[in-house]
């Protein structure tokens, strides 16, 4: 077990003086490609990596639920009866880290109180709600409290999704201890619950496929209207390449600003356009657009529609060159999202400058934007190399050091113990 695994262990043991039913795990994501793209119904192709947040578990007598991390010395400790208190509106009475795991437990007892012969629980989590809720089977599990215990090697404000992969440790552990027989795209979309209603952020639900559904070695394209998901070969060891992520340390928040101002942006195109989402709208149909709306409504517009079909251009460009020939559709996708998007910041344009400069194949920001991180596609025995002309371009510059390190694409959530 790594570090962290260890971790969550022994807080669960200082926690409850005893040792947990079993330990939990999901991965932070990367995305290679594919950015404000899925909450227009669009296509993302993302990747599990290999740093990992744990949930230490166990059932408790009484049907209260109790959370303890690494990231903050408070214990949390409610009623799950009371949690439909605290979801939406009251959310403020839990410390925000708390809202993650908390949130899941409300969103699958949510979708379990909707859920009825003939409406699975499954069903519940796709959100139907309509004419559902009566006649419900007895649910001993509702009563069934939990001892939850979390730490994470996931860096937090990284852009690398450590939210997503305490939703999925979380939702991965529930499921399992309260017997619910959920299916892995169930359980991403208990944690999108969780991140958009319990902790109030509007994302869309990338990061949750991605902890649930990685592959070592893969990226999963996502279809984010259908949410049908196909692992894609990255076969990067075989092609001597690794993805050198290149942290800026600039904190970023997407429940507040930027992130809802551009998803608004975004409704408001497809509405001028007629559509249901810009998903619906191709390349052909921007000189259209552009006659539609405002310049910078159809720039939003733009980046969303070229997005999309760059994700099917690597998606076929891995299928067909392999993971070499994708450098090209990295950068475009990035000056898209520092053009058109205005998303990016000069310490991740200065990261994907100085990263290319220095040798690496593609590089793009990676994430909601405004902060966080970039990836690099680098040729194996370049790594060092890379960083050393990221490093010294950020002191240049000013900037505080960034943190970079390799990541390989990884498994999505799963039992560890
Ligand atoms: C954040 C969100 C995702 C997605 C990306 C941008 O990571 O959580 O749902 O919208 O930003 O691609």
């Amino acid at each position: 077990m790594t570090g962290a695994a260890t971790e969550a262990r022994s807080l669960f043991a200082r926690l409850t003086g005893g040792s947990p039913d079993g330990v939990w795990s999901a991965p932070g994501r990367a995305n290679l490609i594919g950015e404000h793209t899925d909450y227009n119904d669009g296509f993302v192709l993302p990747f599990a990596i290999d740093r990992r947040t744990y949930a230490a578990a166990g059932i408790r007598a009484d049907a209260r639920i109790r959370v303890a991390s690494t990231f903050d010395d408070a214990v949390v400790e409610v009623g799950l009866d009371e949690l439909d208190a605290l979801f939406p509106d009251e959310r403020g009475a839990v410390p925000e880290w708390a809202r993650y795991p908390l949130g899941v437990a409300w969103a699958l007892r949510g979708a379990a109180s909707r859920a009825c012969p003939g409406f699975t629980l499954n069903e519940a989590l796709q959100g139907d709600e309509s004419g559902h809720g009566t006649d419900k089977p007895g649910q001993g599990w509702m009563t069934t409290g939990v001892d939850l215990a979390i730490a994470s090697d996931v860096p937090v404000g990284a852009g690398l999704s450590s939210s997503a992969a305490i939703e999925g440790a979380v939702a991965s552990a529930l499921d399992e201890l309260w017997d619910l027989g959920l299916d892995r795209v169930a359980l991403a979309q208990a944690g999108r619950r969780a991140e958009n209603e319990a902790v109030g952020t509007p994302t869309g639900i990338m990061d949750q496929l991605a902890a649930m559904l990685g592959r070592a070695d893969a990226a999963v394209f996502l279809d984010c209207r259908s949410l049908d998901a196909e692992p894609v070969d990255l076969g990067f060891a075989g092609a001597r390449l690794a993805l050198l992520v290149i942290d800026t340390r600039v904190a970023h928040a997407h429940s507040t600003g930027g992130y809802r101002d551009r998803r608004d942006a975004c409704e408001r195109g497809a509405r001028l356009l007629g559509v249901p989402a810009l998903r619906d709208v191709s390349v052909a149909d921007l000189p259209r657009a552009a006659e539609l709306m405002d310049d910078v409504t159809f720039r939003r517009v733009r980046h969303v529609v070229t997005e999309n079909q760059r994700v099917l251009d690597t998606v076929a460009a891995l299928h067909r060159e392999g993971p070499r020939a994708i450098g090209g559709l990295m950068l475009a996708s990035h000056a898209s999202m520092r053009d058109d998007f205005e998303i990016s910041v000069p310490e991740l344009d200065t990261a994907v400058e100085a990263s290319v400069a220095a040798g690496a194949l593609g590089a793009r920001m990676t994430g909601g934007g405004f902060g966080g991180a970039a990836i690099a596609l680098v040729d194996h025995d370049e790594v060092e190399k890379v960083t050393d002309a990221v490093t010294a371009a950020f002191a240049a510059a000013r900037f505080v050091a960034p943190h970079c390190f390799v990541v390989t694409p990884s498994e999505g959530a799963r039992r560890e113990a």
